[in-house]
């Protein structure tokens, strides 16, 4: 016992590793490797936040009568929605009736929708995608207290939809945002998708958000104030979308050229239901709605459309400088043997037809070096995507291969060939205009 009790003593009074050294050894250099270990390994943040929002087609969005947009506003929460309105100033110049209706609306369903003012006039068009005018919609939306349960309505054409789409993600990290399209190629596609932004340091949309809406109106009635120019320019989208992706869409806009020249409503309201579908299919079915990678076929015969446009100081529209962007790139892909005779001539005649001026005084502009400046819009596009060129290209009508090297010297000999095609339809060349 006596001895036991020393054993103990004596136990008790040693340092443990000085007992089992090897032992204790093992256990702290094991919980240190665990230790060091744990820092290592990653955390994980990882969780899915899916979006659900419908794209409605109706007339006369603020008849009282018209359920679309109340529902909207208040099946999903019950309470009264709160709501600040942000208008194109030229849509409402254009409608001057807008602004009336739009407050009786409100009026009307004053016991669920509380407007917090009379709609906030946006500048025109391209105009309004810039740094200024953003700061201008904050301040508006800090006045009005706007909190991240308000609703805005944005109304206008894809300038003004992706300008207050901006400041919408961005504003308290996010308000609720219902679109209202009013021009052709904001119900088609600038206003389904979920792309907002704004230029800045000469850059077309260099800032922006991935940010979808509530919910997205087409209105057609908004329509029909716009000029015949902006009524033509928003088919560029949808000629560009079948090309890609639709062979019989596109056969079916070849029989109704002359009848979508003249916007013929009937014409007119497929085209932009099936452009929209299409374009929506692609952005919610191609598993990359925040283009994360570099694939981007919706943006066939965009890296010079985006460089004419700034290149015309936004004279030409979006839709004009795309249908000269598919023209060129159908004329290049025609020179690498991808695109056959027969189908680029349909595509040229197509857009003609249509009365889209394929060769803008912009296309053969040259700098001091004497390089045309359309072709820095590759180099742009570049960095655009960050670093690796991806150029979507047809290979034939409906179906598009994407290219990661452009022949500059073949582009450049497609430029010229575009620039000698025939002449635009008399009276529809707006675009060609200097
Ligand atoms: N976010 C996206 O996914 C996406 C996609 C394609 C294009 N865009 C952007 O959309 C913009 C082009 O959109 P757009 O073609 O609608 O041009 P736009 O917004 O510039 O509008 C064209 C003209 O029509 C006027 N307008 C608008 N509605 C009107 C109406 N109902 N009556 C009379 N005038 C009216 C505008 O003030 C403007 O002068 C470009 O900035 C482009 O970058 C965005």
């Amino acid at each position: 016992m006596k001895r036991s009790h020393g054993y103990y003593a004596f136990l008790q009074s040693r340092p443990t590793e000085t007992l089992l050294p090897g032992l204790f050894l093992a256990a702290r250099s094991l919980s240190r490797t665990s230790r060091q270990q744990d820092i290592e390994q990653p955390l994980h943040g990882r969780f899915k936040v899916s979006y659900d929002y419908p794209v409605l087609f109706t007339d006369h969005l603020f008849d009282p009568n018209n359920p679309c947009l109340h529902r909207q506003l208040t099946t999903q929460h019950g309470v009264a929605a709160t709501v600040l309105v942000f208008a194109d100033e030229q849509l409402l110049q254009s409608a001057p009736q807008l602004l009336k209706q739009i407050e009786a609306y409100f009026a009307c369903h004053a016991a669920d929708l509380h407007l917090l003012a009379a709609p906030i006039a946006v500048p025109a068009g391209e105009l309004s995608k810039d740094p200024q005018v953003l700061q201008q919609l904050y301040g508006d939306m800090l006045n009005h207290g706007l909190d991240r349960h308000c609703y805005v309505l944005a109304l206008g054409g894809g300038a003004v939809l992706d300008a207050v789409g901006y400041a919408c993600a961005t504003f308290h990290r996010g308000i609720r945002l219902i679109r209202i399209p009013s021009t052709v190629l904001a119900q088609n596609d600038a206003g389904i998708g979920v792309k907002n932004g704004i230029n800045a340091f000469g850059q077309k949309n260099l800032l922006g958000a991935f940010y979808p809406a509530t919910a997205v109106i087409n209105d057609f009635q908004l329509l029909t104030s716009l000029t015949r120019r902006d009524q033509i320019a928003g088919l560029a989208e949808a000629v560009k979308v079948a090309l890609i992706k639709d062979r019989v869409f596109f056969q079916w806009i070849e029989q109704q050229a002359d009848a979508l020249a003249s916007f013929d409503q009937r014409a007119s309201r497929y085209a932009i239901r099936r452009c929209a579908e299409l374009h929506l299919e692609h952005i919610t079915g191609a598993g990359d709605p925040f283009e994360r990678g570099n694939g981007r076929p919706l943006d066939y015969g965009h890296w010079a459309a985006h460089k004419l446009e700034n290149l015309s100081h936004h004279r030409l529209r979006h839709g004009e400088a795309v249908a000269v962007g598919m023209a060129l790139d159908g004329l290049y892909a025609n020179a690498r043997g991808l695109l056959s005779n027969a189908d680029t001539e349909r595509v040229l005649r197509l857009l003609l037809k249509l009365g889209f001026c394929l060769c803008p005084p912009e296309l053969l502009l040259k700098d001091a070096q004497g390089r045309s400046q359309v072709m820095l819009g590759l180099e742009e596009f570049r960095q655009h995507l960050g670093g690796q060129l991806s150029i979507p290209m047809l290979k034939r009508i409906g179906e598009s291969v994407d290219l990661h090297e452009i022949d500059s010297a073949l582009m450049e000999q497609a430029l010229l060939r575009l620039s000698t095609h025939s002449a635009p339809q008399p009276g529809l060349s707006e675009g060609c205009g200097p």
